[in-house]
């Protein structure tokens, strides 16, 4: 067993904002490597940060615990995304206050006998294990997400799946819009970015893809439809990230530039509308919604998964605190959080991707 490089007894493991499939395969990591490799005690903090707001909400995980977890979508931590205990939301006298209740979850950790915690979360989450690592609190990061979105990594677990989910999803679209003739509107998550978009609609052989990053207009993605019909293809499938901005051309109707979609859902629809009264043709519109971040996770982000485990723990008993794992160039490396938190990693309108989808004769409606 390799000693450890410092004084760790106890760590702790917490799973932040939106679920993704993989996060129970690091955490199966985490927990097996810390007590295989370094005979480390492992507490489960449950519900994000709050498990340290309710310290009675820690439990310890034994091997046991983690055993037959690896193919499990979700987290078996729980988690939220409405949990910064920076700015924790809480009801006095009926009315919403924002309370900072850091010092009580630093206080539990050190009460509990946590020498360090494994923070598993995407950028808000990373943000908020910064301001921890800030306040004395020894933190290493793990991002994940399955939007793609943080720069600091090449890849986040979770995305491959996902993915793996909006092209099959594509493709039974597919069989029903030939046989219908229909234009169908797929609509995809990323909150910010067009990543599932893309690839999904690469994958899938979509015709359209409208991706936040590539401004559109329905005016553009009805003249490719009416190109089509012409060229006798009677169908066409139009895949949307739900973070695309409301185009030029509808702005007079829903208004400013900002991202159109309160909830998802919102785009696809009124994408779809928009070019069924426009075409005066049937559109048909499906939202995949949370399906994206259900169930197993892919091979790739099983593994993935499990090297950012074992990588977090290793960072630990090395010391090195304040760091988050990362994958660059096919090798698993660490960065600073600080460094890695507030960037996203969009789609590059002139990058390879697109220039792919744009040569295979792929349209992103400009
Ligand atoms: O960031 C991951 C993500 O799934 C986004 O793609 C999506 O916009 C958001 O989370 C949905 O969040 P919620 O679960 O709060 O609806």
């Amino acid at each position: 067993m390799p000693a450890p490089a410092n004084n760790i007894r106890t760590i702790a493991i917490s799973t932040g904002g939106g679920d993704c499939p993989g996060l129970n395969a690091v955490i199966r990591a985490a927990v097996k490597s810390a007590i295989l490799q370094y005979g480390w005690t492992v507490l489960g903090i449950q519900d994000g940060f709050d498990g340290l707001i309710w310290p009675e909400k820690c439990r310890k995980l034994e091997l046991t615990d983690v055993s037959g977890i690896l193919p499990r979508g979700g987290t078996i931590l729980g988690t939220t995304n409405r949990g910064d205990p920076f700015k924790y939301k809480v009801m006095v006298d009926g009315r919403e206050v924002v309370q900072d209740l850091s010092e009580q979850i630093i206080g539990n950790a050190h009460r509990l006998g946590i020498d360090a915690i494994i923070v598993i979360g995407g950028d808000g989450t990373q943000k908020i294990a910064l301001d921890l690592f800030q306040r004395g609190v020894n933190v290493v990061g793990v991002p994940k997400t399955i939007d793609n979105d943080l720069s600091a990594t090449e890849v986040t677990f979770g995305f491959d799946t996902a993915l793996h989910t909006a092209t099959d999803a594509i493709d039974k679209i597919h069989t029903t819009a030939e046989s219908h003739h229909r234009t169908m509107v797929v609509e995809v998550m990323g909150r910010d970015v067009g990543w599932i978009a893309l690839e999904a609609g690469i994958a899938g052989g979509a015709h359209v893809i409208l991706i936040p990053e590539v401004p559109f207009t329905i005016q553009k993605v009805c003249e490719i439809i009416e190109k089509r019909t012409a060229q006798g293809k009677r169908f066409t499938i139009v895949v949307v990230a739900e973070g695309v901005k409301v185009p030029a051309d509808l702005r007079e109707v829903y208004g400013q530039e900002r991202r159109a979609i309160p909830r998802s859902g919102t785009v696809g629809n009124l994408i779809g509308d928009a070019l069924g009264m426009r075409l005066k043709r049937e559109v048909r519109v499906t939202v995949l919604g949370h399906i994206q971040r259900g169930g197993s996770p892919s091979p790739f982000d099983r593994i993935l998964s499990t090297r950012f485990g074992v990588a977090a723990v290793d960072l630990i008993a090395r010391g090195e605190f304040g760091k988050m794992v990362c994958l660059r160039q096919a090798r698993i490396q660490s960065v600073d959080i600080a460094e890695a938190v507030g960037k996203l990693k969009t789609v590059d309108p002139n990058g390879d991707m697109v220039h792919t989808a744009r040569a295979t004769g792929v349209s992103f409606g400009d």
